[in-house]
């Protein structure tokens, strides 16, 4: 990649699909059915991002909005945007695509009138925990045992300020 090489941050078409299936094999070992990623996308296509150099995929993040307890408070309930799964192919990282794709997609979560952002990650997973922690997001507990593995998993959440709700 060049200097000028232009990358492209869009939401994501389901022309798209294969090869966010594959970078998601390449670098996660939590890969969903190709149908999940269908669902997801169907269900908000505005927070479903990629990043592309040209017709070439190599980043994407895709996120939904659920309804229910806040994190915060027991007390209350509402819309909670879940980052459900973010990666950049390995040649492409620490270059800001990450930041660019989250971005975006947090957006579109905030446009859609969330409460609140969350999403679990792993716990070894330093460089995924300081791309959330850039973002205000906090550690919000340890889930044990959370992974297929048994790895735990951390909670992470941030507030979304009132007058950014629509
Ligand atoms: C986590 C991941 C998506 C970051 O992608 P990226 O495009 O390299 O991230 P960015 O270049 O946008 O970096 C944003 C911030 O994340 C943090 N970060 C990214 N990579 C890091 C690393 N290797 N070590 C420590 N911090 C890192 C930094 O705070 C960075 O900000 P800075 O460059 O200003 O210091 C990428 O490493 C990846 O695909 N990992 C495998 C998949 C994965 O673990 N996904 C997260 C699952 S919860």
């Amino acid at each position: 990649m060049t200097e000028q090489t232009p990358i492209l941050i869009q939401q994501f078409q389901l022309k798209d699909l294969d090869q966010v299936i594959e970078i998601n094999r390449e670098c996660l070992p939590e890969n969903y059915p190709e149908r999940f990623f269908r669902t997801i996308y169907s269900e908000l296509p505005s927070a479903f991002i990629v990043a592309k150099i040209g017709e070439q995929v190599i980043g994407y993040t895709m996120a939904r909005v659920e309804t229910g307890l806040s994190h915060y408070s027991i007390f209350h309930r509402g819309k909670k945007g879940h980052t459900v799964s973010i990666a950049v192919k390995p040649e492409y990282r620490r270059k800001g695509i990450a930041k660019m794709l989250l971005k975006r997609s947090i957006e579109a979560m905030v446009e859609h009138g969330v409460n609140e952002l969350f999403l679990e990650v792993r716990v070894s997973n330093d460089a995924a925990v300081n791309l959330y922690k850039n973002f205000g997001y906090e550690i919000l507990k340890e889930i044990r045992n959370y992974y297929r593995d048994y790895e735990s998993a951390y909670l992470m959440a941030k507030k979304v300020p009132k007058d950014k709700l629509i």
